[in-house]
């Protein structure tokens, strides 16, 4: 009864796709009958035993040697985290690759069509990827993951493209300048390069398409705010290292490949984002400023000098915890922190000259015509 089952399948397989695909079971070549009697492991170690046989993951997969491999590079970021104190900033995601791999090939038509298979990322050749401006240390060494999985896909040509994308973790340094506060825009770079010159291995940008972002799912996928900043822009650029220079122009001549790395290079712009700066920086300097300017208008000395008093005490108890928060100053101070400064020293001097005008007229000093204290309305 069992083995009527198998029978009904080819049966009903055969019916539904007949036109279809010519390769595996309803191929002429293949044996159907053989296959279905195999279990999953015998046909699965089968394969195994085809592909890695006689396979050598540190021999670089081509048939002639002359021929440089290339690697498709595709940037998939779901996290950007900018560190404003460290001026780090830290990338993770996927980094998806490809290339073909002449070594690692089957007939589909021996494996029951069988024409894509997954295998430990370890078992294939793979070009070596490193971060150049890594800030990580010793742990650089695990930010482009080493664990998972490659995909390999037989093509018509008899070699197999194969597929890995592992999760990165990167970290690296950049110079920030926060002087345009809250206008600040910066940019940062993470460029991979491989440890092969480009006669044998060639990084290229997957479809030249630029690196795709995902911050968050489904309705929160236009997200692009994280923390302090904005991303506004994620781009990818290959760049060729020879002999100390980096060039955008690639290498023609062939023995200027063998000196030449392929580097790709990928920038994140951010901009600020502090929605607080007009009720917490903005609002507390022009109301400060009032309250520094106004009382030169008020009558009474005594009632200008406590204006003053407390306008200081507004300033330095509610500005400097406003003002601590703002990030660190590398090239210049940020304008509205020199505005601070300014409003602090002013209405010192501000107080200084009605403290001056309040003793003068009690010695009946005579004081130039415009000092004298009078009502102005
Ligand atoms: C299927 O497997 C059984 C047991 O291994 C064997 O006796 C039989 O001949 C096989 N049939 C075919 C069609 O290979
Ligand atoms: C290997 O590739 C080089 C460069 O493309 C070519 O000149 C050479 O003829 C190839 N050799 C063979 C045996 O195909
Ligand atoms: C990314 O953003 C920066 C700053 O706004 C801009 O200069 C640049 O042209 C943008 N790049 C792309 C590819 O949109
Ligand atoms: C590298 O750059 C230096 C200085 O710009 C230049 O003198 C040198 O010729 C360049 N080398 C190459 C190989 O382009």
């Amino acid at each position: 009864m069992k083995s009527v089952w198998p029978v009904l399948l080819i049966l009903l397989l055969t019916i539904h796709s007949k036109a279809d695909d010519n390769d595996g079971i309803e191929s002429e070549d293949g044996d159907a009958a053989k296959f279905y009697n195999m279990t999953y492991r015998e046909q699965q170690s089968a394969l195994e035993k085809k592909i890695f046989y006689n396979y050598r993951n540190n021999r670089r997969p081509v048939r002639n040697v002359s021929q440089p491999t290339t690697v498709s590079m595709h940037w998939h970021v779901i996290h950007v985290s900018v560190n404003a104190n460290e001026q780090t900033m830290t990338l993770h995601g996927h980094l998806y690759m490809s290339w073909f791999d002449e070594f690692l090939v089957w007939d589909p038509k021996d494996f029951n069509g069988v024409r894509t298979a997954r295998c430990k990322k370890w078992q294939v050749w793979q070009p070596k990827v490193r971060v150049i401006n890594s800030v990580s240390g010793v742990n650089s060494l695990f930010e482009i993951s080493t664990q998972g999985h490659a995909l390999l896909e037989m093509q018509p040509d008899n070699r197999a493209k194969v597929e890995i994308y592992p999760t990165f973790s990167i970290k690296v340094g950049c110079l920030m300048d926060f002087s345009d506060f809250p206008n600040d825009v910066n940019k940062c770079n993470v460029a991979v390069f491989t440890t092969e010159p480009m006669s044998q291995v060639q990084i290229n940008i997957y479809y030249a398409l630029p690196p795709s972002l995902s911050f968050a799912w489904g309705d929160q996928s236009k997200k692009r705010i994280i923390s302090d900043f904005n991303v506004v822009n994620i781009t990818n650029n290959v760049v060729y290292y020879s002999e100390g220079n980096y060039t955008e122009l690639a290498p023609i001549v062939e023995n200027e490949l063998s000196q030449t790395w392929t580097m790709v290079m990928t920038t994140v712009v951010f901009s600020r984002h502090s929605p607080f700066f007009f009720a917490g920086v903005f609002l507390p300097n022009i109301i400060g400023t009032l309250m520094c300017v106004l009382p030169f208008f008020i009558d009474s000395c005594a009632f200008a000098s406590f204006t003053l008093v407390s306008n200081m005490i507004i300033l330095s108890i509610f500005l400097q915890d406003a003002f601590s928060k703002f990030p660190l100053a590398t090239k210049g101070v940020p304008k509205s922190l020199i505005y601070y400064d300014v409003l602090l020293i002013s209405t010192t001097v501000a107080l200084l000259i009605h403290i001056v005008v309040m003793f003068a007229t009690a010695a009946r000093f005579p004081l130039p015509d415009c000092l004298n204290p009078r009502p102005f309305f």
